[in-house]
């Protein structure tokens, strides 16, 4: 099959030419698919798109009309896609449900330690001979209440790292899962883990239930100076009011690796230019806040496996006329 690929790095380049060997055609594309860039796809019978891409109605629509019958997305979530319109539009989506959720939980453990003990802030301390230690002061994980919001994949995995540190674990899901329970993780609700913890770690899917789970009214019902992190979606926090408890010193440090308007940002380098979004401009002046720009997933494993799966998914389409991991309407 001729597949455009949009949003394309050289890193995707080198893990997609190496699980294709040549099976299908693959037209790479450094923009990002939207309405307006959706005619590059021209001849291609199906588009490869990544997280940031807009697949609204406009842009499907285009698509369609271009004859594309599969979106092949190359990440698990899908809340960039308007499902509906896909389906009007007699498109398929599919997806990568699992590529390693390893290369996130332990994303995730690596922004709590750096922002705990300040090893950023150190490693440059040290590089310019500054040897002081104030202001570097951090705390054992140790006997800490870890509440992990979504016990899916990656949030199993931050669990059973969390408890080889000593801490308790307390968790929210919908559908509590008795392989987490089994771990010593205490199901709770959102109200008890947001009073119990000392860190606060998100791991569930942007829906309409989701959005702005960290609102306001959950930062006043947060332990004074909770450390929060998300490396789940942007949306699932409200950033004007994160930005509100960072400076009443309600949120004590915050880790992100996801941002709500991440779209106009992230994966591309942009050094020279002037960020013109004022909250995130905010967000880079605190000394408590640690940022990565949506790396969570970047290891050799994850993209070997998106590389693989997203192949896997346009050679049983090509076949069968339905992809292996179809992604469903609810
Ligand atoms: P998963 O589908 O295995 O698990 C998600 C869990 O969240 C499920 O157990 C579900 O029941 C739960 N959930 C749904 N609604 C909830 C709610 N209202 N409150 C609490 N929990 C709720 O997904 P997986 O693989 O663990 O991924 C989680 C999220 O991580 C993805 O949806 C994606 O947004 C994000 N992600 C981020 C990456 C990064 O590079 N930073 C890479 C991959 C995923």
């Amino acid at each position: 099959m001729r597949v455009a690929v949009f949003s394309t790095t050289s890193y995707d380049r080198r893990f997609l030419d190496a699980a294709n060997d040549h099976r299908h055609e693959l037209d790479y594309y450094e923009p990002s698919l939207s309405a307006a860039t959706a005619p590059l796809a021209g001849k291609a019978q199906a588009v490869c798109a990544f997280v940031n891409d807009t697949l609204d109605a406009p842009c499907l629509e285009r698509l369609a009309e271009g004859g594309i019958r599969l979106i092949a997305l190359r990440c698990a979530g899908f809340n960039n896609v308007d499902l509906k319109a896909a389906r009007a539009n007699g498109i398929m989506i599919a997806r990568v449900p699992a590529y390693s959720p390893h290369a996130v939980a332990e994303h995730t453990l690596a922004l709590i330690l750096t922002l705990n003990r300040k090893t950023h802030r150190a490693y440059n301390r040290v590089r310019e001979g500054n040897f002081s230690l104030e202001g570097l002061l951090g705390f054992d994980l140790h006997g800490k209440t870890i509440g992990v919001v979504g016990t899916g994949k990656i949030g199993q995995v931050m669990l059973r790292i969390l408890k080889g540190f000593g801490c308790n674990c307390l968790a929210v899901d919908p559908y509590p899962d008795p392989d987490v329970e089994a771990l010593g993780v205490r199901y709770v609700s959102k109200a008890e883990l947001l009073a119990q913890s000392h860190i606060i770690t998100l791991h569930c899917p942007l829906t309409p239930e989701t959005h702005h789970f960290i609102d306001e009214a959950a930062i006043r019902a947060c332990r004074p100076g909770v450390m929060l992190v998300n490396t789940s979606r942007g949306g699932v926090i409200d950033t004007r009011a994160v930005i509100t408890g960072l400076k009443s010193g309600a949120i004590g440090s915050l880790a992100l690796d996801v941002y709500e308007e991440e779209s106009e940002l992230f994966f591309r380098d942009r050094s020279a230019e002037i960020i013109r979004d004022d909250l995130f401009a905010r967000l880079l002046t605190f000394p408590n806040v640690l940022m990565t720009g949506h790396q969570g997933f970047f290891t050799q494993e994850a993209l070997t496996n998106i590389a693989e799966i997203t192949l896997e998914n346009i050679d049983v389409f090509a076949q069968t006329g339905r992809p292996v991991h179809v992604v469903e309407m609810a």
